[in-house]
């Protein structure tokens, strides 16, 4: 695998918050960052070299922009495979397209997971709303609907409960190509964030206990911060199976798996993401080398660093308004205050993150 050297230039499909915090990463090793972004002036983009703004299927743009960088990586898996292949014949693109492919589509991904021996949880495809009322029985009559593609942040979902109309649920996420699946009475969710080098060497990091609220990401907590204490020998099991997920895709760079923990503390894979990750983001106060900076090492060829966590951590994010307590967060002397930049605060949307950390 050829390596890059302090001076090229990556290009980061993708200009929100996780490229512009890989922006940040790339530019502390002198790497020139690139991104392509249809919207103008994304929170990538302020803090990167260049930007292509562009349609994610625009087959010019696409080509130049290839012949621009000495490797591409991505911040969000929805890019059409047509794109990726244009890409892919241009240059190194890492993670590959198998990475994109598997996560892209959630039954794809169930189905993978199986394959490798990881349990999710009870599913059924759902193609059209009468498949519905049929599959929610079986499941348990307390399910999810999820859309196979483009879902994020708790949208594309919705929740059924005993005799509730599957039609309604079905307009709801847009009468697309669904997953059925079992709501899990979890008593805990864990994310494992591992890396992985071109030449097949991984490294994790601790793993964090996440709160969700209305499906969005609220808090992820290492140490201290935490009730939920996660067992050794648990917190094993997910690491490897996050390892054995990137073998299996050929996956280079940072990949992050979903779980839930059930009550027999048996582990459920949720959903699988090839890059960094919201729940990673404590490791930028916690650990020496942070996900991004990891991620910028592995798809330039380099060593990995240190996942090491040197600080007990609890990251917050600020969705929608709770940006403007910023001036709050900043006079607290054990928290990290981190803001991407985006102009608008609309309901629902990820404005910046907080950590508070502890030593260990
Ligand atoms: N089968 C399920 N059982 C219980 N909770 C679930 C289930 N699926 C999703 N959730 C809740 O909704 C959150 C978001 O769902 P997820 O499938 O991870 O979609 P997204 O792509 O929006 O992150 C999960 O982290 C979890 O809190
Ligand atoms: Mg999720």
């Amino acid at each position: 695998m050829t390596s890059l050297q302090p001076g090229d230039t990556i290009g980061i499909l993708g200009g929100g918050q996780l490229g512009r915090m890989m922006a940040l990463a790339a530019a502390r090793y002198g790497l020139h960052v690139h991104i392509y972004d249809p919207e103008g002036a994304p929170p990538a983009a302020e803090v990167s070299a260049q930007q292509t703004r562009a349609s994610y299927t625009d087959e010019t743009a696409l080509k130049a922009f290839a012949r621009a960088c000495d490797v591409i990586t991505y911040e969000f898996e929805n890019i059409p495979r047509e794109s990726l292949d244009i890409l892919q014949n241009l240059a190194t693109l890492r993670p590959d397209i198998a990475s994109l492919e598997t996560s892209q589509d959630r039954l794809i991904e169930k189905r993978f997971l199986e394959d490798l021996g990881l349990a999710v949880a009870p599913y059924a495809p759902v193609d059209r709303s009468d498949d519905i009322a049929a599959a929610h029985e079986a499941l348990g009559r307390e399910t999810i609907l999820k859309t196979r593609r483009l879902g994020y942040d708790g949208k594309g979902q919705a929740s059924l409960k005993g005799d509730e109309d599957c039609f309604a649920a079905w307009r709801s996420i847009g009468e697309k190509s669904a997953v059925l699946e079992t709501r899990v009475p979890f008593i805990a969710e864990i994310s494992a964030i591992i890396v992985r080098a071109g030449n097949g060497t991984a490294a994790s990091y601790d793993i964090p206990v996440n709160t969700h609220k209305s499906g969005i990401l609220d808090t992820s907590a290492v140490g201290c911060f935490t009730d939920f204490k996660v067992p050794a020998d648990l917190a094993r099991q997910a690491q490897t199976a996050a390892i054995r997920i990137a073998d299996a895709l050929g996956h280079v760079g940072v990949l992050t798996a979903e779980f839930f923990v059930t009550e027999t503390h048996a582990l459920l894979v949720n959903e699988i993401a090839p890059r960094v990750h919201n729940s990673g983001h404590w490791t930028m106060d916690a650990c020496l080398c942070d996900q991004f900076d990891n991620h910028v090492r592995a798809i330039a060829g380099w060593p990995l660093g240190s996942t090491d966590r040197h600080s007990d951590a609890l990251m917050t994010n600020l969705i929608g308004e709770d940006e403007n307590r910023y001036d709050q967060f900043l006079s607290a002397s054990d928290v990290q205050v981190h803001l991407y930049g985006k102009t608008e605060a609309r309901k629902g949307r990820k404005m910046g993150h907080i950590t508070q950390i502890a030593p260990r």
